[in-house]
């Protein structure tokens, strides 16, 4: 398998209810290791650029509100198959439709306060990692 790296976020949610360590314990169980990270308040202009794909849906407002919330912390996560493990072990974007076990049935409150995001394709995790992270921040 190739080693390959994701970008990950804990979303306001999470930090609210101080779940950052359990989170992260979740993604280093899944082999996966965390080779930056730092913890940031999106601004609304930084969370509709990230968000963009989604700028016509109908919950796009909804989306920029609670990712604008409260803190985040951004990572670049890195491993075997790491798009899949991480997308793999977040769960369905509704907890209510997880598997047991996964971040986001576990933690998440909902559709919209799932706790986590993470890239969903190489190219999509290249264009997000370099949102908010330099070379010299990443330490694989
Ligand atoms: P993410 O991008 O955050 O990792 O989540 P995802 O791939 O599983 O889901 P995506 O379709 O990309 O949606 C992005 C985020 O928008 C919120 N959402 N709300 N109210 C709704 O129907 C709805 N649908 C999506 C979720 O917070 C989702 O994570
Ligand atoms: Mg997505």
């Amino acid at each position: 398998m190739a080693i390959e790296r994701t970008f990950s976020i804990i979303k306001p949610d999470a930090t609210r209810r101080n779940l950052t360590g359990a989170i992260n314990a979740k993604i280093e169980q899944a082999g996966l290791r965390i080779i930056a990270q730092k913890r940031v308040r999106m601004t609304r202009e930084q969370a509709e650029t990230f968000y963009g794909v989604h700028r016509e849906r109908p919950f796009f407002g909804e989306l920029v509100d609670t990712m604008t919330a409260g803190p985040v912390v951004v990572q670049v996560l890195e491993g075997d198959n790491a798009i899949k493990t991480y997308r793999d072990i977040m769960g369905a974007t509704n907890p209510a439709n997880a598997d047991a076990g996964t971040i986001r049935k576990e933690f998440a409150v909902s559709v919209g306060e799932n706790s986590v995001h993470g890239s969903d394709a190489p190219e999509t995790a290249a264009v997000e990692i370099a949102q908010w992270f330099s070379g010299n921040d990443i330490v694989g």
